[in-house]
């Protein structure tokens, strides 16, 4: 009996493996109800009060032993696979996770955003979807006049009753709320989608990013304006890029200018992005039309300012030389990849 107890004690030390079929094997040969110590305790029932006393305690310490040794393997087979039985490689470098990168409006929103924060403007918010009033008639354009025109609308159909729904052609319709709800001074920049109904093309989408601004207070004057905005080109494009102002019309400024730089790309030679005039359109600005701070409830013999708009395309095609709008709505990774390197 000793021996077959030296014998077994020395397999079951031996036995290593996990794998769910052979450790199965190992439970019904040694633990099993027909088992080898099932087997034991048979014969230790048979042997005599001398020898009971000597096995006894060697046949209880081997069953715990095989107890403990299919316990120990059970329970690497339940926490995952054994390491030999895994058919990859785990000396190889794992995979690294995909860093993602920000949009190429987001850089230059930012950036604008930034410049302007500098000079002691804050950032004004609103809706998308607008009524007529702070859309056009506060900002002065008249019912029925051609001006509405100017910029094709979204019309929402009978919203709530009401008829004078649209989505926002500009984020100048934050500039009126503001006016509405706060006092002079105000020095504040809008940025926002706004929609324009428009067939989608390389050149022309049905939604595009502005920033606009507006600064109001008593003595604001064009050359406040201009000031402005040279010291923003000269921080976005870096000093030495030319500015021009041509008059313009906006029904709610006056006077009106839409504002030229050199072109960035080609730094006023003439290329294909500047279609060979070495100037680029950037922004429409001009004085904030008297009617409309009045419409906003502001005292217009007291108070004048400034205001401007800029498509944030416009400024990143210049500055990424994007030549199809559509990349920027398409969410296209290859596209985005490019901006990784862009650490804000
Ligand atoms: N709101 C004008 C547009 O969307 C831009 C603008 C803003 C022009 C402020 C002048 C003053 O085209």
């Amino acid at each position: 009996m000793q021996d077959k107890i030296n014998q077994y004690t020395a397999d079951i030390k031996a036995f290593v493996t996990a794998k769910a079929d052979e450790l199965e094997a190992f439970r019904i040969k040694y633990l099993g109800t027909k088992g080898l110590v099932k087997d034991l305790f048979e014969e230790f029932k048979t042997v005599g009060p001398e020898e009971k006393r000597t096995f006894g305690k060697v046949l209880n310490e081997f069953k715990q032993l095989a107890e403990a040794k299919y316990n120990e393997l059970k329970e690497t087979q339940d926490s995952g696979p054994k390491t030999q039985d895994l058919k990859f490689d785990l000396t190889l470098p794992g995979e690294g996770l995909a860093v993602g990168s920000r949009h190429p409006l987001s850089l230059i929103r930012i950036e604008i955003i930034d410049i302007f924060k500098r000079l002691g403007f804050v950032v004004a918010e609103g809706p998308e979807i607008e009524d007529d009033w702070h859309n056009f008639s506060a900002l002065n354009f008249p019912e029925e006049h051609p001006a509405r025109d100017m910029q094709d609308t979204f019309f929402i159909k009978k919203n709530a009753g009401r008829d004078d729904i649209a989505l926002r052609t500009h984020t100048s319709s934050v500039q009126v709320r503001m006016m509405e709800n706060g006092k002079p001074p105000f020095r504040a920049i809008m940025p926002g989608r706004v929609y324009r109904n428009e067939a989608i093309s390389a050149r022309a989408h049905c939604f595009f990013h502005q920033v606009e601004g507006l600064y109001v207070d008593e003595n604001v004057s064009f050359s406040d304006l201009k000031q402005t905005l040279y010291h923003f080109v000269q921080e976005l494009y870096g000093d030495g890029t030319q500015v021009r102002f041509r008059p313009s019309y906006f029904p709610f400024t006056e006077p009106s200018a839409e504002m030229d730089i050199s072109c960035t790309i080609c730094k006023g030679a003439g290329c294909n992005m500047c279609k060979h005039s070495g100037w680029v359109e950037i922004l429409g600005c001009g004085m904030v039309d008297p009617n409309v701070l009045e419409n906003c409830g502001i005292d217009s013999k007291k108070y004048s300012g400034f205001a401007f708009g800029m498509g944030i395309e416009r400024i990143a095609n210049l500055k990424y030389v994007i030549r199809d709008l559509r990349l920027f709505s398409e969410n296209d990774v290859r596209f985005l990849n490019q901006f990784k390197t862009e650490v804000i």
